[in-house]
């Protein structure tokens, strides 16, 4: 079942409750969430941890046997159900930002923290890791680069708030995000206050 997104700006408000962690692979988007839900009492919803309950299998496995386009398709139905979801942190699964409707949705579902690191932090968190299918440690530098230029507007566009994982501890990100939240994400006429870091380390 489809949702109608014209008729959901009303009540979307009422959504804002949610905090949305966005940001490329390695960006922080697992350890802030956890710290953030800890903080904030606030249900933690994981995309990728969800849409491997749902299909009972792990990404990289999703990715070789259905192939990318399956998981992209997975991601946009899960989005759309967070629509009704409410007091929770969800972190995103780096390309949850690249389909349109997504982009609504996310606009819909909460206020949105985009988490940015170097390319140099990125690589340095997840190098050892080999969970990530378009990641393993044969994956050239310069390609990581490119994907996340290539990806660095959309999540910028998006972001309600922008803040730098470089240098920074779990909890100081965290303790950015709730104050953020908690003094300007939706004033008092519901508009949304944009604040970004620009290169903060
Ligand atoms: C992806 C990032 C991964 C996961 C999938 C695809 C991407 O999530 O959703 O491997 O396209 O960047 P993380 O950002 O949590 O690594």
């Amino acid at each position: 079942m489809s949702i109608n997104l014209e008729i959901w700006p009303r009540v979307s408000l009422l959504n804002k409750a949610n905090i949305i962690l966005i940001g490329f692979m390695g960006s922080g988007k697992t350890s802030v969430s956890k710290a953030l839900s800890a903080l904030s009492g606030f249900t933690l919803i994981d995309t990728d941890q969800k849409i491997e309950e749902l299909e009972n299998t792990s990404i990289t496995q999703l990715f070789n046997t259905r192939g990318e386009d399956y998981f992209r398709k997975l991601e946009e139905s899960l989005c759309e159900s967070l629509l009704v979801t409410k007091n929770s942190i969800v972190s995103t699964g780096g390309g949850m930002i690249l389909s349109e409707k997504n982009q609504e949705l996310l606009e819909k579902i909460g206020v949105i923290i985009y988490l940015e690191a170097s390319v140099e932090t990125i690589v340095f968190r997840i190098k050892n890791e080999t969970k990530r299918p378009l990641f393993s440690q044969k994956t050239p530098l310069n390609s990581l680069s490119i994907l996340l230029q290539k990806r660095e507007p959309l999540y910028k566009k998006l972001a309600d708030l922008t803040v730098s994982t470089n240098n920074k501890t779990v909890e100081e990100i965290t303790q950015k995000i709730w104050d953020f939240y908690n003094s300007n994400s939706v004033d008092q006429k519901g508009r949304k206050a944009l604040h970004h870091e620009s290169n903060a380390n």
